[in-house]
């Protein structure tokens, strides 16, 4: 294996990890069949050669085993982080050494340097973009509206050195882009609503093959996973308040469960709170969970689904955390107004005093998963980045007839994916039969 530098472009913690980083990629490459398949695929045929795609995507070892697949189809890639947490600094480098993406993220990056990142992968020039929360395109998209104003300063800064045609070059060049996560997908589709989205979208996130696997499986576990690196609190025997019943509530929901946790379920919409009662949870507003629970987690992709009347009525020592996109779904700022006291008590764990009873703030209310453990299980993003990696290549290949509306990926597209991953799993399905095709294209075949 070579360890000559490629010498991308970096802003990164250390080169000097890099070693370690390969190690680990190559581990989580194991359990990434499909991904591999598309990469021996895309390495013969080469369909996106001469792109330039700049990703906004948690960097850690199965984006890095992406980003190879992207290279193997011959784009330069840049990658940033899409939240400061979440960054595995040695696989940063890895990417730096051994592959020659440009990568600009750093595990606990400021606002303003996450942000810098930003600019950064913007200033790459992409072709294409991949988003994890919408942050690149949201960006891309105030430029070309001229809304400088609601950039965030370092962003802000590059663009206003720029003429108006480098800016309107920037955005023109951008000829789709792909978004992996739900809120991602609801901020995007809120601006094919409003008539501004620039060029077309493929939400990954709507995929069957992502959604029903990396939000449930992938998200209920990596998410207890954090929780336990974080407090090595035991499960069996305590109270969990599930905040959400979407896809990953339910996936947090079923894996609490698992592990002896009694589960009290908070939703909003009335059909999901009815499912997760037949599902034998118990159901109530956060009200009347708050003085409840001994560990909160919210999985909505809302705003202030926890607010000080909450915190307020939680009991000594309850442990709240945040597992859905942004961190905003924890009133952190409401808390702090409340609190007397607020010290560092253990890495991760931020314990504030509120009216004489201690609330414990995991990992600043960013997503728990990623910040204290290591994202989702390799297996899983196999099948999200096979999605992602196959949306890179639907774009280039359909680039002229696209319209700039957010798009899912066809559904033979979703049946390849699984497919493949089937069979890397040794499990075989029957298929229909010449008289079943027709029993079930007919109308009339009645009792
Ligand atoms: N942690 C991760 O690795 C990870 C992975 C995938 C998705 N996500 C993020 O998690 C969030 C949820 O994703 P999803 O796919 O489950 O979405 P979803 O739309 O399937 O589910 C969200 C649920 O939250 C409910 N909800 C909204 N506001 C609420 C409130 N105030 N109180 C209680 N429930 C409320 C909705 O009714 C809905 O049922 C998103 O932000 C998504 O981007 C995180």
């Amino acid at each position: 294996m070579t360890t000559k530098s490629l010498d991308a472009p970096h802003d990164i913690r250390d080169l000097a990890l890099a070693d370690e980083g390969r190690r680990r990629t190559e581990w989580a490459e194991r359990s990434m069949p499909v991904l591999r398949q598309i990469r021996a695929r895309f390495a013969a045929e080469r369909p996106l050669a001469g792109r330039r795609i700049a990703c906004c995507l948690h960097v850690t070892t199965e984006t890095a085993n992406l980003m190879i697949t992207l290279r193997a189809a011959g784009a330069e890639v840049a990658l940033c982080a899409s939240n400061p947490l979440s960054t595995q600094d040695d696989v940063a480098a890895h990417l730096v050494r051994d592959h020659g993406v440009h990568v600009y993220a750093i595990k606990g990056e400021d606002h303003e340097t996450y942000y810098t990142h930003i600019a950064q992968a913007l200033a790459f020039g992409p072709d294409l973009t991949q988003d994890d929360g919408a942050d690149l395109v949201g960006s891309l998209h105030m430029i070309k509206l001229g809304r400088l104003g609601d950039l965030s300063g370092p962003v802000r800064a590059m663009v206003e050195e720029m003429s108006a045609e480098e800016r309107e070059a920037l955005v023109a060049g951008v000829r789709g882009s792909t978004e992996e996560t739900t809120t991602g997908v609801i901020r995007l589709k809120a601006m094919a609503v409003e008539g501004v989205l620039q060029f077309p979208v493929i939400a990954v996130n709507d995929s069957r093959t992502k959604h029903m696997f990396d939000n449930r499986y992938g998200t209920g576990q990596s998410t207890l996973d954090g929780i336990i690196r974080a407090t090595n609190m035991l499960v069996a025997g305590s109270t969990i308040v599930v905040a959400g019943y979407g896809w990953c509530g339910r996936g947090l929901a079923m894996r609490a469960r698992g592990a002896g946790a009694r589960v009290i379920v908070t939703e909003v919409e009335p059909v999901a709170a009815l499912e997760a009662r037949m599902d034998g949870f118990d159901v109530m507003p956060m009200a009347e969970a708050a003085p409840l629970g001994d560990l909160f987690c919210t999985l909505t992709g809302n705003l202030h689904v926890i607010r000080p009347e909450h915190f307020r009525a939680m009991k000594d020592g309850a442990i709240v955390c945040n597992s859905g996109h942004f961190n905003v779904e924890l009133d952190i700022a409401g808390l702090e107004v409340l609190a007397s006291d607020k010290r560092e008590v253990r890495r991760f764990i931020d314990e504030y005093v509120v009216e004489g009873r201690r609330v414990l703030v995991l990992a600043e209310g960013r997503l728990i998963n990623l910040a204290a453990a290591e994202g989702h299980p390799a297996s899983v993003m196999d099948m999200s980045f096979a999605n992602q990696a196959l949306a890179a290549e639907y774009l280039i290949a359909h680039e002229a007839t696209l319209e700039r509306a957010v798009h899912r990926l066809p559904p033979e597209v979703d049946q390849e994916i699984a497919r493949l991953k089937l069979a890397a799993m040794g499990v075989g399905i029957d298929t229909l039969t010449d008289e079943q095709v027709t029993y079930l294209a007919s109308w009339d075949a009645g009792t």
